[in-house]
């Protein structure tokens, strides 16, 4: 094969992996940090599938550094915003709304609690870090969509995303408070989700994720253990964070555009497994 030919078949390859499903649309992704995070991924599939946005992150987490080349690989701009701070997010509103007009999607994959971070159990919940989780992980997704709401600034059909974990409907213990943090972040999604889809019908929706080994995600104690766990009682295993952007690229794309309100589970199935033969068998094993 001539090498004008191989180009093509490359150039042809890379066509066929992107259908263009978010070509024109525009957004904002927050919660990149580094290459593990779920926005990270998201953020590299919503550009192969022609979509275009700014990226935001706290200004602690701007300092540490890896943002800026996921910014220059998509060929964008980091605006840091404190996603707890109302000034913080006009302004990167204001700032995006100028490079783009509308804005067609936004991804909201913000989480911490200092709680979770400290190993404080959740029968000695200090109260300021408890404020912390509820705000971070749980109001700034209120005042992100409020802020984009007063401004008017969502197309019609637009779609907003958050990440939540089943421990919003279920006990893990280990996750301490940030499962009141995900089930208020849950509700927040229904109640902005009514008043978002009336004003302009934009979608509003959670995804509830599997364990996925991210900064956020391993701080959690026992998280190794309860990864494999997850595996295991899932029938088709944990979902990674590449197939989390995958679907967040749908709920996006025009393809989804009735889906409003939901909180949807991307886990392979463990939401809906009682007992699992693969752990009877672990257990067994260990016994003998
Ligand atoms: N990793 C998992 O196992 C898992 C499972 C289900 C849901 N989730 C959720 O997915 C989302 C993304 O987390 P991740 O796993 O990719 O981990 P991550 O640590 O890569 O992302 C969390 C992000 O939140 C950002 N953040 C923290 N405080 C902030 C603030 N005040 N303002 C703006 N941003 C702030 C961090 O800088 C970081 O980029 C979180 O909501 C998390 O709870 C994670």
């Amino acid at each position: 094969m001539s090498e004008i030919n191989k180009l093509n078949t490359i150039f042809e390859k890379i066509y066929n992996m992107s259908h263009n499903l978010l070509k024109g649309k525009k957004g904002i992704i927050f919660g990149a940090l580094d290459d593990k995070s779920i926005a990270w991924k998201v953020a590299e599939k919503v550009k192969e599938q022609g979509g275009e946005f700014v990226l935001s992150n706290a200004p602690v987490a701007l300092r540490m550094g890896k943002i800026s080349d996921l910014a220059e690989a998509c060929n964008t701009e980091v605006i840091a915003a404190d996603a707890t701070n109302m000034e913080d997010l006009q302004a990167l509103f204001d700032q995006a709304v100028e490079k783009y007009g509308k804005l067609d999607f936004i991804l909201h994959s913000i989480g911490m609690s200092p709680n979770v971070r400290k190993g404080k159990d959740y029968t000695n919940l200090n109260y300021d870090w408890y404020h912390k989780t509820m705000d971070i992980s749980a109001f700034s997704f209120h005042r992100v969509m409020q802020t984009a709401y007063k401004m008017d600034c969502m197309n019609e059909w637009g779609s907003i995303l958050a990440l939540s974990y089943i421990a919003a409907q279920r006990v893990f213990p280990d996750y301490g408070d940030m499962a009141d943090a995900k089930a208020t972040l849950e509700s927040i999604t229904r109640s902005f989700g009514y008043h978002f889809g009336q004003k302009a019908n934009v979608r509003v929706n959670t995804i509830s994720q599997s364990p996925t080994y991210t900064t956020a995600g391993s701080g959690v104690k026992g998280f190794a253990e309860f990864f494999e766990y997850a595996e295991k009682m899932s029938p088709l295993g944990n979902a990674s964070s590449d197939a989390c952007a995958d679907y967040c690229v749908s709920l996006f794309s025009d393809l989804s555009k009735m889906i409003t309100m939901q909180n949807i589970y991307h886990d392979g199935g463990f939401s809906n497994m009682g007992l699992s033969p693969a752990l009877i068998m672990d257990a067994i094993e260990k016994e003998a």
